[in-house]
């Protein structure tokens, strides 16, 4: 097999929510492949620690500040990102918030803030980029999931609606795009600790609660990633899209214990 397959040279990668957390694990590991980055965040100078970590590994990183929220601030990212780069072949489309509520306390404004992010800001930030990738006839467009596009859990009701979306939303662009030469896959990660979450880990008796539950026994680590977004922007994922990849050690199936923990008889 040719290592060409997972080659991002001479590539450009734009990366939301690069300030921080996964982003930064995502953006890593293509430039690790090969490939130049584009990185966003509402605020520029907070991507200028993430910038000079890039740019010490030989690659371009060209910060620019969006809000996936404000639709012109998408589209003046958008068009300058592609005049500053000259190309946008891979989409990571990170950004993404939470808030974790019984639904009984969920506000309006805490649905709005959820989905108008994760939801309807991935679908503009996309279209927007896909405006450049369907004339290039080329284009690798990765949307974040989570395993709640294919989970239920209390207490993330609104952040599940988003991450479900996402998973529709990427079948639906694969059909879209994919005549174009565009493939549209979704990545879901399971359990990560980052900023978003960081509360939930100073919990102990949660984080053993957590790692009984996962089958490969721990959250994920800041590499487990990198395998499978090299993977979906790289040549070697070209007859794969409008899937969903989870990289959660295999949370996602549901696993919980269906034996008793004293050997008993057979029932
Ligand atoms: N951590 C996990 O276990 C996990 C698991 C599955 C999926 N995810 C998803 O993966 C993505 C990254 O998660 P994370 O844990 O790394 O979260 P995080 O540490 O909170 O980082 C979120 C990123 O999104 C950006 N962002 C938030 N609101 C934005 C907005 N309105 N416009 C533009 N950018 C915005 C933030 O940038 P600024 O604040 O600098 O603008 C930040 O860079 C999210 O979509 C999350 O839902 C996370």
């Amino acid at each position: 097999m040719s290592s060409s397959l997972f080659d991002l040279t001479g590539q450009f990668a734009l990366i939301t929510g690069a300030s921080r957390g996964l982003g930064q694990y995502l953006g890593r590991a293509l430039a690790n492949a090969g490939a130049d980055l584009i990185v966003t965040s509402r605020r520029k100078d907070d991507l200028q620690p993430f910038v000079a970590e890039i740019e010490a590994l030989g690659r371009r990183a060209i910060p620019f500040a969006l809000d996936v929220r404000d639709l012109q601030s998408i589209e003046a990212m958008a068009a300058e990102a592609y005049a500053s780069a000259g190309r946008i072949d891979i989409l990571v489309n990170n950004a993404g918030c939470n808030v974790r509520k019984p639904a009984l306390e969920v506000t309006w404004d805490d649905w709005n803030l959820i989905l108008d992010t994760n939801l309807r800001g991935a679908f503009f930030v996309a279209q927007q980029i896909a405006k450049y990738m369907v004339p290039a006839g080329y284009g690798r467009i990765i949307n974040i999931g989570s395993v709640t596009s294919v989970a239920g859990y209390a207490g993330l009701g609104p952040y599940g609606a988003s991450r479900g979306g996402i998973r529709q939303l990427t079948m639906s662009l694969a059909d879209d795009w994919g005549k174009h030469g565009v493939t549209v896959n979704c990545l879901a990660p399971g359990w990560f600790e980052t900023a978003q979450n960081r509360v939930m880990y100073q919990d102990k008796e949660w984080v053993e609660y957590l790692k009984e539950r996962i089958p490969l026994k721990r959250p994920g680590s800041p590499n487990d990633l990198d395998g499978a977004v090299v993977f979906l922007a790289s040549e070697s994922s070209r007859y794969v899209t409008g899937q969903t990849l989870l990289v959660d050690g295999g949370i996602s199936t549901g696993a919980m214990r269906a034996t008793l923990k004293k050997p008993t008889e057979r029932i």
